[in-house]
């Protein structure tokens, strides 16, 4: 249990941490060689530990220093990663191209729905396919196998993230070029581009497409995670919200241009510099209107916390999300703590400014527990906050980080009744 008393103006400055959704594919690409392959600027996070977890079971040795995590190949690599890491966390799926393409053969539970949305699989396994693998689904298992995998052209209906890290990790161990046309260019699906070229794999990206050159064998490498642009966001949400000034450092403000026009177009006032940007809000905030959409538009994952800010915004804002179907679960919850607000199709309708009060809360994933975070600092009075394991699982040491810029957050132990 998370327990806040808001209404302060958060100020000060705080340091991103690596970027989870870069980090997690990292530590899953070691499966790709026998080679050592250190990973630098990993956050703290439930997920990562999840990503090492997984890796290990399959016949890596991972060794943790600060925030470095070192994997080395302790013994032959097994084809099936146990069911109930998978279970975990849908981008362990993501182990299955790896293991196809150095194995021949892999055998990874279906990550299943989650709290924001169906997301289905079919995307990954289409492409594997077209590389050249006979893929069978049965009883809630992914069995993939192929001699050999070859490269080819494959085109996405949509750019998924997911999806698009597959066909990298899987291409760069087939024979020949593998050329993934309409690709997510979300900035960790470029990291993990980085990383799979310094093993040896060269990835290209052109206007509609990302290419990787596959290889027989990949090197080790040494690679340094991009700063966690959501992270970062959810930060000058929560600088804007209390109509603080809040400076993230060690990030990278390029990556924020969605969220920072939307912060100007409300009123706050964006600063940047080269490894750093600030939000201060000292007086009200106008609603505006955003809708999600993948890289460079306003990602999905900055969408709650957003609809907090704009519960505290004058005026109607409609917030549209594009990319999951269920992305709302932070609505209720929201609206306990006084926002007004409701569902139409896939646009939350937000009518501002309401006066946020405390209450006790749940988070259903964790960026529902961002916005519900970030609400209840604005928010007058204490909330209960449930569900901080979620929080846990996405945000490093946020409890101290937050406190670090004056507010008054506390974790308790749940009792057997929370
Ligand atoms: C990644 O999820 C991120 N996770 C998500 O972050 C993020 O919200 C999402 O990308 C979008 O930016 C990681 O990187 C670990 P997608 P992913 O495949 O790869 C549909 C967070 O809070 N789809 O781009 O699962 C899917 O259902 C998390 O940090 C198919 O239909 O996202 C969804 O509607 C949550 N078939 C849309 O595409 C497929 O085969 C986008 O999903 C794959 C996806």
């Amino acid at each position: 249990m998370i327990l806040v008393e808001g209404g302060q103006p958060l100020t000060g400055t705080v340091e991103a941490s690596g970027a989870k959704n870069a980090a997690l594919p990292a530590i899953i690409a070691a499966l790709l060689t026998d080679r050592p392959v250190l990973i630098r600027r990993t956050p703290q996070l439930v997920d990562v530990e999840t990503a090492v977890a997984l890796v290990q079971s399959l016949g890596k040795k991972v060794e943790r220093t600060g925030d470095t995590v070192a994997i080395s190949e302790r013994t032959c690599l097994s084809p099936a990663p146990p069911r109930e890491i998978v279970s975990r966390m849908r981008a362990s799926f993501l182990a299955l191209g790896p293991l196809l393409a150095r194995l021949g053969e892999a055998s990874v539970p279906l990550p299943g729905g989650c709290a924001i949305g169906a997301r289905p699989v079919d995307l990954h396994l289409k492409g594997l396919a077209a590389l050249g693998a006979e893929v069978e689904i049965g009883e809630g298992m992914v069995h993939a196998r192929a001699r050999e995998l070859r490269g080819t052209t494959v085109q996405l209906d949509f750019p998924s993230v997911g999806a698009t890290e597959q066909l990298l990790l899987a291409g760069a161990l087939a024979h020949g070029e593998t050329v993934v046309m309409n690709p997510a260019r979300e900035p960790e699906v470029q990291d993990l581009g980085r990383l799979l070229s310094a093993m040896g794999a060269p990835v290209r990206w052109a206007a509609d497409r990302v290419s990787v050159f596959g290889q027989q064998r990949l090197d080790g490498a040494a690679h340094t995670v991009i700063p966690d642009r959501i992270e970062t966001g959810t930060y000058l949400i929560v600088g804007a919200i209390t109509r603080g000034t809040v400076r993230v450092v060690r990030t990278d403000p390029s990556l924020q241009t969605a969220l920072s026009s939307a912060l100007t177009a409300a009123g706050a006032a964006v600063k940047e510099g080269t490894d750093w940007i600030e939000v201060s809000s000292p007086g009200g905030m106008q609603a505006v209107d955003v809708k999600t959409a993948p890289h460079p538009g306003f990602p999905t994952d900055l969408q709650p916390p957003w609809v907090a800010l704009m519960s505290t915004a004058s005026g109607k804002s409609l917030v549209t999300e594009t990319v999951f179907e269920a992305r709302f679960h932070h609505v209720p919850e929201l609206a306990r703590l006084g926002a007004r607000l409701r569902v139409e199709g896939r646009t939350i309708v937000v009518e501002g400014p309401a006066g946020l009060r405390g209450a006790p809360v749940r988070a259903s994933d964790i960026r529902a527990g961002a916005a519900l975070l970030a609400a209840s600092l604005a928010a007058q009075g204490c909330t209960e906050l449930a569900g901080e394991e979620l929080l846990q699982r996405g945000y490093d040491t946020f409890v101290d980080k937050l406190a670090a810029l004056g507010a008054r957050i506390w974790q308790r132990e749940e009792n057997s009744n929370d």
